[in-house]
């Protein structure tokens, strides 16, 4: 069983560069089969949650070519079928966007319910909602395998046709899924109370190089004009908001000076703003932020909430930070219903944390002790591996597969930082 295995307490120095936005490029390949024609990605992350989303493409009978690790072009004309496989789709949650780019491409998709990772209920009825007012038909099927209950869920339209469609949630999910499908439909399609993150950005921009008409991402109003064709485009997905967030953290929190390189500072605002308030130098440059810190963070609440706001995506790593504070802080959580998960794998660190409902009450302490542990979803995993790098003496991690999903290259970006961290095969207690 594979295991990160770290010794805590060196301060991260030097630089580290920032792969490509996980999130981004999860809407991105799918929206390839829009195209008419071969479309060339560059600055493709390459982590587990890609490679899936690639498998599912090439068991469609597109051609995919990686020209070298983060480009890949991809030829979606062989393509002929509207069923994403399901063995292969309810592995990943970004699968779902083939709901979308299918029913864009052929009015009809079938997609089986996405896994993901475990952080609270993840209905999709907005994105049904908007599929139904661009003029789809949907409907839920369950199989049994092995007394499994499987379900997928398959969505057809004799024409899609724009319409406006007012979210009851901010999501990004339905934004995007919707934007997939209205991209190809007759008329004008009107997203109100879109989701506004840096990724719908990227993906309005790379639809609109392939001839899509999008006006209004990164506003709460998108407006689409459908197109009967799109043609082929080279694109370059932009930076990882999360995982340059990530590092920032790793650097206030072990008390070092990092300058992460390959970032859109604008995109980091709010985590920038948050740092400051304990205590920490964010320094911005074109294309790069240095982050120093010395001596013990200061305390401070978060909210997390759509974009612009503080994102869930970068909650458990702010608590790490906040573990080691002086005096106790607040996190409220408002956009999923159980990501305090990681809490008790923190709390074997000697961390004091105290959840009611969806707020964890953070009492700082002077340290953390390195313990055994295990990831509980992708953004906790990250946040242990930050304790880690906090800890006296030594961390194990496992079930390290959920930070494969969307972290680049983690252990080799943190040890030429100056951490002391591998991965190790290590025995699971359990088995012994
Ligand atoms: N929601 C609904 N109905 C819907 C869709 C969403 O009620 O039809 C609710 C959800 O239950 C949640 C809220 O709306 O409470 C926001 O969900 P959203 O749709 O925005 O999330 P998502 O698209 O499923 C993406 C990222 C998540 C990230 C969230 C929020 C991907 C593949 N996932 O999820 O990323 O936490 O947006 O920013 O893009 C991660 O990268 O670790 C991760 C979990």
């Amino acid at each position: 069983m594979d295991k990160l295995q770290i010794i805590g307490g060196n301060r991260l120095s030097g630089e580290i560069e920032i792969s490509g936005a996980k999130n981004a490029a999860l809407e991105i390949i799918p929206a390839v089969i829009l195209s008419d024609n071969v479309c060339r990605i560059e600055n493709v992350p390459d982590i587990t949650d890609i490679h899936a989303m690639i498998e599912i493409l090439i068991a469609m009978g597109a051609k995919v070519n990686y020209i070298d690790r983060t480009t890949v072009e991809i030829d979606p004309r062989p393509i002929d079928t509207y069923i994403a496989p399901s063995e292969l789709a309810r592995n990943i949650r970004g699968s779902y966007y083939f709901l979308g780019a299918l029913l864009g491409r052929s009015r009809h998709a079938l997609v089986a319910m996405p896994g993901g990772c475990d952080i609270g209920t993840r209905p999709i009825d907005q994105h049904l909602k908007g599929f139904t007012a661009l003029g789809a038909n949907y409907r839920y099927i369950r199989d049994t395998v092995d007394d499994v209950v499987n379900i997928s869920v398959e969505v057809e339209a004799k024409k899609l046709t724009g319409d406006n469609i007012y979210l009851d949630v901010v999501t990004v999910g339905a934004t995007i899924n919707i934007m997939l499908a209205a991209v190809r439909a007759d008329g004008i399609t009107v997203i109100e109370n879109a989701a506004r993150e840096p990724h719908i950005v990227d993906l309005a921009n790379f639809l609109n190089s392939m001839g899509a008409d999008v006006r209004g991402a990164g506003t709460d109003v998108i407006k689409i004009r459908g197109k009967k064709h799109l043609h082929s485009a080279d694109y370059s997905i932009i930076p990882d908001q999360i995982e340059a967030g990530t590092y920032m953290v790793a650097a206030a929190a072990t008390g070092g000076n990092v300058l992460i390189r390959n970032v859109i500072p604008k995109h980091l605002e709010s985590i920038t703003s948050k740092l400051e308030e304990t205590g920490a130098e964010v320094v911005e440059f074109d294309d790069s932020v240095r982050v120093s810190a010395a001596g013990r963070p200061h305390r401070c609440n978060i909210k997390t909430m759509p974009h612009p706001g503080f994102p869930t995506d970068m909650q458990p790593q702010m608590a790490v930070l906040l573990s080691l504070a002086d005096g106790t802080s607040h996190i409220n959580e408002s956009i999923w219903d159980n990501r305090f998960k990681y809490v008790e794998e923190l709390r074997k660190m000697g961390a004091k944390i105290e959840v009611r409902g969806n707020v964890a009450q953070i009492s700082g302490v002077r340290s953390l002790y390195g313990a055994d542990l295990y990831a509980t979803d992708l953004r906790a995993g990250a946040a242990m591996v930050i304790a880690g790098l906090c800890a006296d003496g030594e961390t194990t991690i496992g079930k390290i597969h959920y930070i494969e999903r969307g972290y680049e290259c983690l252990t080799e970006k943190l040890l030429r930082a100056g951490a002391q961290i591998q991965r190790v095969s290590l025995p699971d207690p359990a088995d012994l």
